[in-house]
């Protein structure tokens, strides 16, 4: 950038000087304004109306009406019809219809039974909340779809958990996101009791019921001097999804998320020591393998032998990760 001198003198001329800059950058913007998508332009309230709406579908946002809509005259015209509107930019969803198993409305119908186009206060501009919007077609105190969730009336578990709204390789629309084995064999049983006839869930209430039966292995933490009160009162669930692997471990969300959610926030940066990050996007654990660096590169979850369930000393932990 060239540093431009002004003299005291010349401060008349530079203030007209601006004045003239402003001008001509007005009048770039109204240039710009000419070139804007026809169709925003000759709808100016609603593009401000829709674009300012929470959830605006990207391109409406970009007020590239013009994308969908072909001609300002009539709204109702569009670029291409229904579901290939759509498809034109969701390469994504290209591979949908050769999967093994395809919704119904999904093959059949148009996007728009589901999705609003212009945007929506629902996440995924769907046109109503998830279960309320599944619930519309199906029937959940319905014998075979109460079967196929173990006598569960599944009415506040979010139904895309485990089903995928669109198409997948698994039947029943099964999510494509690994399974948990117990669930994949279907042996619901194995933690679930037998649903009451109000449908709904109850579990076997100890892990010693239910997941050392399999990960016997972790029965023998409880017996560390220090064990993780969550780990000890049974609470696996705080931490794990029971049925599929989302992230790595089964986690509900990524450790940063879970510790803080039950420990003091002021942990989330300087901390063991002042400047020090607990976590930073992009870098890995300089330990463990291919895992993020975060609260657990340096505790266990679980329990383990040190105060603080610290993995190491603290005295001596610095040189595992920092060599001088
Ligand atoms: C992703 C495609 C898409 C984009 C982008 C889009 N629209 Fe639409 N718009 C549609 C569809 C589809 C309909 C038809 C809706 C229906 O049949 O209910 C529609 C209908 C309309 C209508 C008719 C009235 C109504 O709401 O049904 C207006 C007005 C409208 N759009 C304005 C806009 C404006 C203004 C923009 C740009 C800010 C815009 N649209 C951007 C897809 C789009
Ligand atoms: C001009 C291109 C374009 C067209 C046409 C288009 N979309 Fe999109 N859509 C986008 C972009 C860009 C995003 C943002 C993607 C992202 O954030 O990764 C998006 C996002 C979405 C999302 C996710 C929103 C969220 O909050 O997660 C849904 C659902 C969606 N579009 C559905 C549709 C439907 C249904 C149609 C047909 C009515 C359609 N799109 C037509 C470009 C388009
Ligand atoms: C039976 C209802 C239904 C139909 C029909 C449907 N969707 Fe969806 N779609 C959903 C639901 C529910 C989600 C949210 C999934 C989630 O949050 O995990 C979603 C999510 C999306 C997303 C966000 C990214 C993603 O995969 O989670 C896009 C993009 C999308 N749909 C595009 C489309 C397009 C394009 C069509 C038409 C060809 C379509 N959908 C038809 C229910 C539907
Ligand atoms: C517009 C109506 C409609 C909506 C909305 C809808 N479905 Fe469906 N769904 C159907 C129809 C029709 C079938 C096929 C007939 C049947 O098996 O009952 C079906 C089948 C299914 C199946 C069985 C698939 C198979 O291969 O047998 C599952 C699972 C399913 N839907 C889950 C969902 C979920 C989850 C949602 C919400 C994201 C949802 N549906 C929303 C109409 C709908
Ligand atoms: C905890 C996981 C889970 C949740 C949450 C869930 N489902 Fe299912 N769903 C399943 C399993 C497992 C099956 C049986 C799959 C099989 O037979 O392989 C199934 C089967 C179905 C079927 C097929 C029934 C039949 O006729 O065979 C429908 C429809 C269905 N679910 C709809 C829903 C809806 C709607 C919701 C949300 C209100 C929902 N599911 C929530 C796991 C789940
Ligand atoms: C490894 C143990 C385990 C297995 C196996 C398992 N579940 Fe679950 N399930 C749970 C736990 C624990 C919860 C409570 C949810 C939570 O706390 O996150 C739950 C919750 C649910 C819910 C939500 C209940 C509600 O009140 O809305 C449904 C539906 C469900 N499970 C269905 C199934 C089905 C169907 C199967 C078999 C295909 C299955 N589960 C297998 C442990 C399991
Ligand atoms: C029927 C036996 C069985 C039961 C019961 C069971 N699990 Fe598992 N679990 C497995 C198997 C098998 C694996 C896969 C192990 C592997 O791939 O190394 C697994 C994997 C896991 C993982 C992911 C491990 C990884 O790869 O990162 C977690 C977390 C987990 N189980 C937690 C639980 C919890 C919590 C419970 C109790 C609610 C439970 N399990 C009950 C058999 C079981
Ligand atoms: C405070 C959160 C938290 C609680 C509570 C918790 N876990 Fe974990 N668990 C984790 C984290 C984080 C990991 C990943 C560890 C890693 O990356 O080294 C993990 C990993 C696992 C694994 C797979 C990896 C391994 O070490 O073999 C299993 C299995 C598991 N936990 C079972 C359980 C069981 C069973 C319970 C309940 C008795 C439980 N967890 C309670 C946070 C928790
Ligand atoms: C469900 C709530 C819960 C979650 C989630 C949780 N903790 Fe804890 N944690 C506790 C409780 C309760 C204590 C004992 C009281 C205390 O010291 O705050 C504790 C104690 C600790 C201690 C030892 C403190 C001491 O004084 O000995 C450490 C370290 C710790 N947690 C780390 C973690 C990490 C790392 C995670 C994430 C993997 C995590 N916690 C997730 C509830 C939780
Ligand atoms: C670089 C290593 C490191 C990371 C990363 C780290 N901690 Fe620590 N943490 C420690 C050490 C060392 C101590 C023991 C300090 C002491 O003895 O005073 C500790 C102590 C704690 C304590 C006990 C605090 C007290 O006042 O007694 C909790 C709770 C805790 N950490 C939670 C977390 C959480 C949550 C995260 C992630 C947000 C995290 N830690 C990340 C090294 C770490
Ligand atoms: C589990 C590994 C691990 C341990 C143990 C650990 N650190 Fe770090 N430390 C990191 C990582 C990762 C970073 C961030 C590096 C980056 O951003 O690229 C970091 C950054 C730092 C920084 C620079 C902070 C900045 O923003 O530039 C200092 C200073 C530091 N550590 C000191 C310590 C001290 C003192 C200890 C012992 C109490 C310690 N570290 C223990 C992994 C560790």
């Amino acid at each position: 950038m060239s540093k431009i001198i002004i003299p005291a003198a010349s401060a008349l001329f530079a203030l007209i000087f601006s004045a003239a800059v402003l001008q001509a950058g007005l009048f770039d913007k109204k240039k710009e304004e000419v070139k804007k998508d026809p169709f925003a332009e000759s709808h100016a309230a609603e593009t401000l109306k829709l674009k300012a709406a929470p959830g605006a579908h990207a391109p409406v946002a970009e007020e590239a009406c013009s994308k969908c809509h072909a001609s300002p005259k009539d709204p109702a015209k569009m670029v291409l019809p229904g579901r290939e509107l759509c498809l034109s930019c969701h390469k994504e969803r290209a591979g949908d219809l050769a999967k093994a198993s395809v919704h119904a409305p999904y093959k059949e119908m148009e996007c728009s039974t589901c999705h609003q186009p212009h945007g929506s206060v629902n996440r995924a501009l769907l046109s109503a909340p998830v279960n309320q919007l599944c619930s519309t077609c199906h029937t959940l105190g319905d014998e075979a779809v109460k079967k196929s969730h173990n006598g569960i009336t599944v009415i506040e578990t979010e139904c895309v958990a485990c089903h995928s709204p669109h198409a997948s390789a698994n039947p029943k629309l099964i999510t494509e996101v690994k399974q948990h084995v117990p669930f994949q064999s279907r042996s619901c049983d194995m933690c679930h009791e037998a649903a009451g006839k109000d449908g709904k869930s109850a579990l076997k209430e100890t892990p010693e019921k239910t997941c050392f039966v399999c990960h016997s292995d972790f029965k023998k933490l409880s017996e560390k001097p220090v064990v993780h009160p969550p780990f000890a009162g049974g609470e696996c669930m705080a931490c794990h999804d029971p049925h599929v692997m989302r992230l790595p471990g089964q986690l509900k969300k990524p450790p940063q998320e879970l510790c803080l959610a039950c420990h003091d926030a002021a942990l989330k940066n300087n901390h063991p020591v002042a400047g020090h990050p607990t976590s930073r996007k992009g870098v890995k654990d300089p330990r463990r393998k291919d895992q993020p660096f975060d609260c657990v590169s340096c505790h266990l979850p679980h329990s383990g032998l040190l105060a603080k369930l610290t993995r190491e000393d603290p005295m001596t932990m610095c040189e595992g990760c920092h060599q001088q």
